[in-house]
């Protein structure tokens, strides 16, 4: 398969390209050489900026691109699609799952979607996001109509994470005692290793897809993040409302845990990706190399600190 990924070595789009390289595959990156350009050096690679001059990717073919939505504005994605229409074979696209209009219920493919902001901003706005996603997916899929795919990826987690929505869980664990774990353990979340995803995108089907892990609850997820780890954590479960008062944030102070009205994205029917070939490794592999990295990596992150938790403790 000859495979063309727009971005490609951050996180997912690394996944993609680790993913395909290990098949075999032959695989075309089409970035500017910023962003760890130390990677994939036996990978050919076209230096573009895919907010400007598009004509780097003229007058090839490839059998799939997988587009990571560098740039994240609708018009900057229609441009490339367009210049792709014919260069391509399959096209697809990396939306979200923050696209639906109503979080507070669980969704599938079909669910109401946000309106795309109109005017389009001139630049990318994160309060924007699910918006601009669906501003996106629309420009695919009346450029590639059939030939497109639609991958509304939920929460990404594992290696090269740069956020940390759940990296801090294998950290947090693997150092044992009492470890402060928020609300409800029967709380519902979902996830899913890039690299499963990653894998996927490539083979993926034409259609719109929710591509996420499945639901689980909090509670057994942590219990099995701490045995993968080792350490031998203790959960001490503490109420929502306390977590709270003490001006703790949600989701990024505190990963996976999601005020009520945005549970709707942790209950996301998948059983359409499963049936497209969308599998999983188990969730201790996950969190084994997610550690690995992590400490490797040794970056400071935006969560909970550990004095704060004693506080919280005591
Ligand atoms: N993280 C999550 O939980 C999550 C959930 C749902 C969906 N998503 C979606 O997943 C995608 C994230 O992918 P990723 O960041 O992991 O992808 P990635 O492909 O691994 O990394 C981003 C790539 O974009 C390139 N890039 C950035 N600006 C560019 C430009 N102007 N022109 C050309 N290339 C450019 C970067 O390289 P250079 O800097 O060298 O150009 C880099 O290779 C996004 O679409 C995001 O919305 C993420």
């Amino acid at each position: 398969m000859r495979l063309l990924v727009l971005g490609g070595t951050k996180f997912l789009g690394r996944a993609v390209v680790e993913a395909v390289l290990a098949r075999g595959d032959d695989v075309t990156l089409a970035n500017r050489g910023r962003t760890n350009p130390e990677l994939f050096p036996d990978a050919e690679r076209i230096e573009i900026d895919l907010t400007g001059d598009l004509a780097p990717l003229a007058g090839r073919e490839w059998d799939v691109a997988v587009d990571l939505d560098p740039t994240q504005l609708p018009r900057q994605t229609r441009r490339r699609a367009e210049a792709l229409r014919d260069a391509v074979g399959r096209y697809v696209f990396v939306s979200t799952i923050s696209v639906y209009a109503d979080a507070s219920q669980p969704v599938d493919e079909e669910s109401p979607v946000l309106d795309p902001p109109d005017p389009e901003p001139d630049e990318f706005d994160p309060e924007l996001y699910g918006g601009l996603k669906v501003g996106s997916e629309r420009a695919v899929l009346e450029v590639f109509g059939d030939r497109a795919t639609i991958a509304r990826a939920g929460l990404l987690v594992g290696p090269h994470d740069p956020t940390d929505r759940f990296t801090y869980w294998p950290g947090r664990l693997a150092e044992g005692g009492d470890a402060l774990a928020p609300g409800s353990p029967d709380a519902p979340v979902q996830f899913v290793d890039a690299r499963d995803v990653g894998a996927w995108l490539p083979e993926a089907p034409p259609g719109v897809f929710v591509a996420t892990g499945p639901t689980r609850a909090l509670g057994e997820t942590l219990e099995e993040v701490a045995a993968a780890v080792g350490g031998g954590a203790r959960l001490v479960w503490t109420d929502e409302q306390r977590l709270v008062d003490a001006g703790v944030q949600p989701w990024t102070e505190l990963p996976l845990w999601l005020p009520a009205e945005a549970r709707g994205l942790m209950h996301a029917d998948i059983s359409r990706a499963l049936a497209a070939g969308l599998a999983f490794r188990p969730l201790a592999e996950t969190a084994r190399d997610t550690l690995a990295w992590s400490l490797d990596a040794g970056e400071q992150r935006p969560t909970l600190s550990r004095e704060q938790e004693r506080e919280l403790l005591g």
